[in-house]
């Protein structure tokens, strides 16, 4: 185990079990939402780069339902600028009207970040628009934001690295999730 990390709060088959649930979760109420449309473009998952990428390529294998791939990648101004300032690196290839979108994050932590990418999109008048995040740390937010699915909320304000979350770009292809020693914690 990586010398920053505390210990395994999440192992690679828990994280595999919650997954497997939100995926036909996930695909059932889209089945039912959809109804018998034929003329219903298929619902487009969103990834939110960089960090949700191992867990939307694992949860879109647990949809049985048809869907389309789209990313946008964000960065959060860090520092010296006002904090909750969030800049768009890279918007959808895919226009979103009258589509289903369902965004996929790896952890809503202030909420600011989703915030952002929800009040630009709501203004393309997607058809529904959902949010599914892999982890929630509801002690830490500062905006309020809807989540639909949520794979682990977690108690406190830990830092977490592992399957997708980094700690200074590292740590993003760990099969499990594990805490940060306290040391190496900023806040
Ligand atoms: P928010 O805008 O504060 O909700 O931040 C969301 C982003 O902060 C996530 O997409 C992550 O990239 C990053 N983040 C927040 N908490 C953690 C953590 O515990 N580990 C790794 N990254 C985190």
């Amino acid at each position: 185990m990586p010398e920053i990390i505390e210990r395994v709060l999440y192992s690679a088959a828990d994280i595999a079990r919650r997954v497997a649930e939100l995926g036909s979760r996930i695909s059932q109420d889209y089945r039912e939402g959809a109804g018998r449309d034929p003329y219903r473009r298929p619902l487009l998952v969103v990834g939110l780069l960089k960090g949700a990428l191992p867990f939307m390529a694992d949860l879109t294998r647990a949809m049985d339902i048809p869907l389309e791939y789209d990313f946008m990648a964000v960065s959060s101004y860090q520092g010296r600028t006002s904090p909750g300032e969030v800049r768009i690196l890279k918007d959808l290839d895919s226009p979103v009207g009258a589509r289903d979108l369902l965004i996929v994050e790896d952890i809503v932590d202030t909420g600011h970040t989703l915030d952002h990418i929800l009040r630009r999109l709501r203004v393309r008048d997607p058809a529904s628009l959902r949010v599914c995040t892999l982890l929630d740390k509801p002690a830490r937010r500062e905006v309020e934001v809807p989540v639909h699915y949520v794979g682990f909320t977690l108690r406190g304000k830990e830092f977490v690295v592992g399957y997708g979350l980094d700690y200074a770009e590292l740590y993003r292809n760990l099969p499990y999730i594990g805490i940060v020693k306290p040391e190496y914690q900023e806040t």
